[in-house]
């Protein structure tokens, strides 16, 4: 946790101040042993700019809010994606999240008007109904893993806002692609040299596999809806639709699919696993679940939940809010400098990577009372707006600021509400819940519940 104000001036060397690490690798070693720890630990030991060494990599990690804000917004032309989010190109290609420069703006600009409010209103009905599917599905006293729940329960919504696709016809195969794509990714990460892709391991095979099934998946859309010409409310048809300068024709199948599978891979996960950590959280806080129940109850007056509900559930909201930053989803956001800069007052060599992890800013005690406990009342009376910028930043922050923010705010409000209407948020007895840090950050080995009615 930052404690203290960032060194603002170099140290001798030049660079900001870190711990030693081994003459081949490193920090490398230390930092894979215990990702979290590590991060805060150091940050507490060193301040809010912290030099390592990843092999040859040079890493800043990077607490400070305020440098936070100049990585990611004032000098956000200076850097572009870190190299981690490169290293599984066969799966996103050249998507909203890995695209860079230009072609990035142009297509962020495509995309925009798809994720406007005004249009994820259109999506709400599909939010509740899929909600409501897995609400009926559910019975009493009946012992589910919530984590596995909210996984199935965004899959469908993502399916079916991103492609109109109702059923499971193929579920299972995503489902399984998208975990063999998440761990390969931390198998590559962890590893010094990575091999190409046609390199034949064990690990790239699946990887191949995984990316060939998903592309099957994604082409059969993108040519079913190319053929029937149809004009559909899910983000395809408005993906197909979109046109901008220099994009006369649109985009090509190659790029649509990059886009597709980029939006549900940053979607999907993301938002079953914050659901999933507040779940967790109001387990093990029954005042603030009837805080909950109390609203939903008073708001609903037992109906279903429309948009226009969504102003009305602050207190839902604000359990969404503290659990994300608690629990940040995508729990660390990374940048490489593209030419020499300065950063916080140090020189900052082109090729640096900087690593800004939620877990550690989101707990600083200079910002939030109490930073280890659930508290979801901080977030009463625009406390957000009371705080630096980039002090919170789950979704990002600056251009490249997440694009589904305001839909996963919705889906989310939604599904919490719907859910506190019919089922208690209990945990089963002597669960030993951890932080699992892959690509993103998962309650480890999941939340284990017995379903109780209200
Ligand atoms: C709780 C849910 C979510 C969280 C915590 C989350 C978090 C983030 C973060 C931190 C970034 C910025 C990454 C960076 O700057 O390097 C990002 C980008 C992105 N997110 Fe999300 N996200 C969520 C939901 C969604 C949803 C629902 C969608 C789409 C339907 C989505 C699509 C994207 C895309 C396409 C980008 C790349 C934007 C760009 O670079 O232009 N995300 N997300």
């Amino acid at each position: 946790m930052t404690t203290g104000a960032v060194a603002t001036r170099p140290t001798s060397k030049g660079r900001p101040p870190g711990p030693r690490g081994h003459w081949l690798w490193g920090n490398l070693a230390t930092f894979q042993a215990d990702r979290l720890g590590f991060l805060r630990d150091i940050a507490k030991q060193y301040g809010g700019v912290v030099y390592l060494r990843f092999g040859y990599r040079q890493i800043w990690i990077v607490t400070e809010p305020s440098v936070i804000e100049q990585v990611l917004v004032t000098q956000a032309k200076q850097f572009r994606k870190h190299f981690a989010l490169r290293l599984n190109p066969i799966v996103l290609g050249n998507g909203l999240l890995t695209s860079e420069g230009d072609f990035w703006l142009q297509q962020r600009r495509l995309a925009q008007p798809a994720f406007a409010k005004g249009q994820i209103a259109q999506y709400v009905p599909t939010f509740v109904e899929h909600t409501e599917r897995m609400l009926n599905r559910w019975q009493a006293g009946e012992n589910r893993d919530v984590l596995h729940e909210m996984m199935a329960l965004t899959l469908g919504i993502a399916s079916k806002t991103l492609f109109g696709a109702d059923g499971d016809e193929h579920a299972e195969l995503v489902r399984t692609a998208l975990n063999v794509t998440q761990e390969e990714f931390v198998r590559r990460l962890a590893q010094p040299i990575q091999l190409p892709l046609w390199f034949p391991t064990a690990g790239n095979r699946r990887l191949v596999r995984a990316a060939r099934d998903l592309d099957e998946i994604v082409y059969g859309f993108i040519r079913q809806r190319r053929a029937s010409g149809e004009q559909r409310v899910d983000l395809l048809s408005r993906l197909l639709a979109a046109r901008g300068e220099g994009n006369a024709g649109g985009m090509s199948d190659k790029q649509l699919r990059d886009e597709c599978l980029t939006i549900f891979l940053a979607g999907q996960e993301t938002t079953a696993l914050a659901l999933s950590w507040t779940w967790y959280l109001l387990g093990q806080s029954p005042e603030a679940a009837k805080r909950v129940y109390a609203e939903v109850d008073t708001v609903l007056q037992g109906r279903t939940p429309t948009m226009d509900d969504l102003p009305q559930l602050k207190e839902t909201e604000s359990m969404l809010l503290e659990s994300m930053r608690l629990y940040p989803p995508a729990f660390i956001v990374g940048r490489e400098a593209l030419v020499d800069t300065e950063v916080a007052g140090y020189p900052c060599r082109r090729g640096t990577t900087i690593l800004m992890p939620e877990t550690v800013v989101h707990r600083d005690p200079r910002y939030f009372d109490r930073p280890d406990d659930f508290v979801p009342e901080r977030w009463r009376n625009d406390f957000e707006k009371s705080l630096p910028h980039c002090a919170y930043f789950p979704f990002g922050a600056g251009p490249r600021i997440c694009i589904g923010n305001t839909f996963a705010m919705m889906e989310m409000t939604l599904a919490l509400a719907m859910i506190a209407q019919r089922f208690q948020f209990t945990l089963d007895p002597g669960q030993n819940i951890t932080m699992g840090v892959q690509f993103t950050l998962r309650p480890k080995p999941g939340v284990m519940t017995t379903l109780t009615p209200r």
